[in-house]
């Protein structure tokens, strides 16, 4: 918890999926007792819950007109358990579940719908009333805090960002191949970056950081200073 007498803020992290900004944010966070939102869980939830009630066919078409229907009752939220955050899906633990391939493949047709986005933005922005929170995401810095006073756009070679997804995957048991990560990674960029509604985009007041070649403590350690410097000059 935030034990010092620091002036808490709100701190948007956005980028390129699996570009390390989950770590980084998760990371920041836990140092400086904020609380940390992953939105992307949110909307892998959503894809979840669209998925086990039949809303997504095989060839990938959405049911929207269900899906939007039911956006009242899918109820997202957090659990935090020692070092590690599960997600909840209606009660029940989907941490896993959100990671799989099939729901990587299916969330960014699922988070391009504009009626889950405004369901999830708003819930987002409860979040953060209080601030002393870290979001990171795809739009955080454009559309959920437009006005955070702390906003960092991360990307990486998406060669890089497929490798550390892979490794991640093997990790938790996931059978992959490094192409059919690259592959999902190259897709959802596209799809991330051109849908109508808040497509992923650098805030004009973000800062941007290429962490392809640094290692996770100099990420750790830049995003803390960037902190720092944040605070020092509020
Ligand atoms: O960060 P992630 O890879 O777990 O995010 C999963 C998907 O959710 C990603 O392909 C795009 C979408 N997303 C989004 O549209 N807006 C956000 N704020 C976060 C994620």
């Amino acid at each position: 918890m935030n034990t010092t007498t620091q002036p808490l803020i709100t701190i948007a992290i956005d980028g390129y999926s699996s570009s390390g900004k989950s770590s980084m944010a998760r990371q920041l966070a836990k140092t400086i007792g904020y609380r940390y939102i992953d939105s992307g869980a949110m909307y892998r939830a959503v894809t979840l819950y669209a998925m086990q009630h039949n809303m997504i066919s095989d060839d990938l078409a959405i049911d929207e007109q269900s899906l939007i229907a039911a956006l009242p009752e899918i109820d997202i939220d957090f659990q935090v358990d020692g070092e590690r955050q599960y997600t909840l899906l209606n009660g029940v633990n989907v941490e896993s579940d959100i990671r799989s391939m099939a729901v990587s493949n299916r969330v960014s047709p699922v988070s391009a719908i504009p009626a889950v986005r405004h369901a999830l933005v708003k819930m987002q922005q409860q979040m953060g009333q209080q601030k002393g929170i870290v979001m990171d995401g795809r739009d955080i810095g454009t559309t959920v805090f437009p006005d955070a006073e702390m906003k960092v756009f991360v990307n990486a070679s998406a060669q890089t960002r497929a490798q550390r997804r892979l490794s991640e995957l093997i990790e938790k048991g996931v059978a992959t191949t490094y192409e059919e990560v690259l592959s999902n990674v190259i897709n959802r960029d596209h799809i991330d970056e051109t849908r109508a509604e808040s497509p992923l985009r650098k805030a004009d007041d973000a800062i941007a950081l290429d962490n392809s070649t640094m290692s996770i403590e100099e990420q750790n350690q830049w995003l803390l200073n960037l902190y720092n410097d944040t605070i020092a000059n509020l």
